[in-house]
């Protein structure tokens, strides 16, 4: 045999593999053509111009010119893992979803983890909500739960999440400060906007700065529905805990591993899965029906409010592991598509405002991000379920109608048909009222559930929490806006407020701020201002 033929060897399917003469197998392009030099372009003469017929070169220089895509405009850092969900007992009188009938049943998971306002290259010890988005692969298609390590958020209706989230990103004449909160603009925002109180006492204390992603809870946020095969519905909060408890670091820590390791939680994550230490959490539901919600001053609808879990203690329902890191993170990691919208029969969404919106966010975004409407057909997003549908072209599609039918009904007898037995049906809640673009009443009160969080503090937590307000607010350099940060304090804890404002050298202390919603946007100083020392 000659040389050129041991190099040549026939595959099961006849395909053929080529290897190099040291036996690895042959570069090539990718349109599978063998390369004979990969380290030098095409040119005339050894000292001459480069010559255009070298396709190998063009090629390979256009893919990498191509390689990025849009960090999430949310959320850009993350790492995730895959593992599996496992079902305690059959939650069969509360849901129908397929997931929850069957003890020890075990469906398969992604896991992505984040800091929402960084940028994919920031760093993970920010003080800063983390995401805690899961998709569960059922066998009636995907369910993502996409959630976050703080059970409450920012604001109550979607139409304000450009703005937190502007407000929070750099700011768009100097693209600094990096470093999440600490800045005007975010300050601006949150102090004129009452509603983000609860929320910014989770994010100014410890819970913003987890030992690892090892050590977060996470919550589905917004009250869903769970809907059984007899349509009824039953309320359903969800938290996830996790097996090693609840942990993070102080700030001055926070602020070293930033310097000394950007990836900290990253690496903890892939080490400790390495090492076979696979982190677990519970799922735990809070459930209840609407007689239940109305014992409640507070809203169920408004996602800056909690149900106490004294008041409503949380069930476990199951478990989940992650055992296994992406294979390639790009590919994984990056290209996942989380969306609130996908719900298997059986759960459901309430009317919450802010799950309403982002119900309407998620899908939009990925068309953007991951370019086209085919990204279900990325294995990490395709369901692990048989499907069928008559979806059918656009870019980059890899899955086509097969045969005649793309259509139905077709006189064929061909194709998939719906089932109003087995299909999703929405459940028929009864609604009506007029045409409005209104707050509710019933979400009014921004205080109560902010003061509760910070009385529930360890006497240790609350120092953090007046470190972290006093820290951040010295960083903001428009007085009137510390002044009205001290005065929204003012209602939720004097002493909290006191201790605050003192340490950024108030000499008394404002007003209590107005409760009703702020539209003071004046810059001017206010009396009150005469008395603080700059
Ligand atoms: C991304 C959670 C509110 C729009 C994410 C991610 C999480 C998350 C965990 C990252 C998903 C991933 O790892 O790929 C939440 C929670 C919210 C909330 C818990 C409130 C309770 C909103 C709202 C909107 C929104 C109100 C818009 C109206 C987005 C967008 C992304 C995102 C556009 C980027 C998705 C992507 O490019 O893949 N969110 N979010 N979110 N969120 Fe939210």
């Amino acid at each position: 045999a000659t040389i050129h033929d041991q190099k040549l060897q026939r595959g099961a399917g006849g395909e053929l593999h080529q290897f190099a003469e040291d036996g690895m197998p042959v570069l090539t392009t990718a349109q599978g053509g063998p390369v004979s030099d990969d380290q030098n372009t095409l040119r005339l003469g050894a000292r001459g111009p480069a010559l255009i017929d070298d396709f190998h070169f063009r090629e390979k220089i256009f893919h990498f010119d191509h390689e990025r895509i849009p960090e999430r405009v949310v959320h850009a850092r993350g790492y995730g893992a895959h593992g599996y969900f496992e079902t305690y007992e059959s939650l069969a009188a509360y849901t129908r979803a397929d997931l929850f009938q069957r003890p020890g049943e075990k469906t398969p998971a992604f896991v992505r983890f984040s800091t929402v306002a960084g940028s994919k290259g920031s760093f993970d010890l920010a003080r800063d909500v983390r995401g805690f988005a899961v998709k569960l692969y059922t066998q009636q298609g995907n369910w993502d739960l996409v959630g976050n390590n703080i059970p409450v958020f920012f604001i109550q209706d979607a139409i304000k999440f450009p703005d937190v989230i502007h407000s929070v990103k750099p700011e768009p004449d100097k693209e600094f400060p990096q470093a999440q909160s600490a800045h005007d603009n975010f300050w601006d925002f949150i102090t004129l906007t009452p509603e983000s109180m609860h929320m910014i006492m989770w994010v100014m204390s410890d819970r913003a700065i987890p030992r690892s992603f090892r050590f977060m809870e996470g919550f589905g946020v917004h009250t869903f529905r769970f809907v059984n095969a007899a349509d009824e519905s039953t309320f359903v909060k969800f938290h996830w805990k996790p097996k090693l408890g609840l942990q993070s670091v102080a700030w001055n820590e926070a602020v070293k591993i930033n310097g000394a390791d950007p990836d900290f939680h990253r690496r903890d994550l892939w080490q400790s899965i390495q090492a076979g230490n696979f982190p677990e959490w519970e799922l735990c539901v809070q459930l209840f029906d609407q007689d239940f919600a109305d014992t409640f001053d507070f809203d169920i609808l408004d996602p800056t409010k909690i149900i106490p879990e004294e008041i409503l203690p949380v069930k476990p329902i199951g478990r989940l592991v992650l055992d296994r890191m992406p294979e390639n993170f790009f590919a994984e990691t990056e290209q996942v598509a989380f969306m609130t919208q996908n719900v298997p029969p059986g759960i459901d969404f309430s009317n919450d405002p802010l799950l309403q919106g982002r119900n309407f966010s998620y899908l939009d975004t990925q068309l953007k991000r991951l370019g086209g409407p085919n990204f279900t057909h990325l294995p990490i997003n395709a369901p692990k379920c048989p499907f069928h549908n008559f979806q059918q072209d656009g870019h980059m599609a890899m899955r086509n109608p097969v045969g005649r039918v793309n259509y139905q009904p077709n006189s064929w007898n061909q194709g998939p048909r719906e089932s109003p037995v087995q299909g999703y049906r929405h459940f028929a809640a009864e609604e009506q009222g007029p045409k409005v673009r209104l707050r509710p009443e019933s979400f009014a009160d921004h205080y109560s559930q902010a003061r509760q969080f910070y009385i529930s503090q360890t006497p240790p937590e609350q120092r953090h929490i007046a470190a972290a307000l006093t820290f951040e607010l010295s960083k903001v350099e428009t007085p009137v806006i510390r002044e009205r940060m001290v005065s929204h304090l003012m209602n939720i804890d004097e002493t909290l407020a006191s201790k605050v404002g003192h340490a950024l050298g108030f000499k008394s202390m404002p007003k209590p701020a107005d409760a009703a919603m702020p539209t003071r946007q004046d810059l001017e100083p206010s009396p009150a201002l005469s008395i603080i020392e700059r």
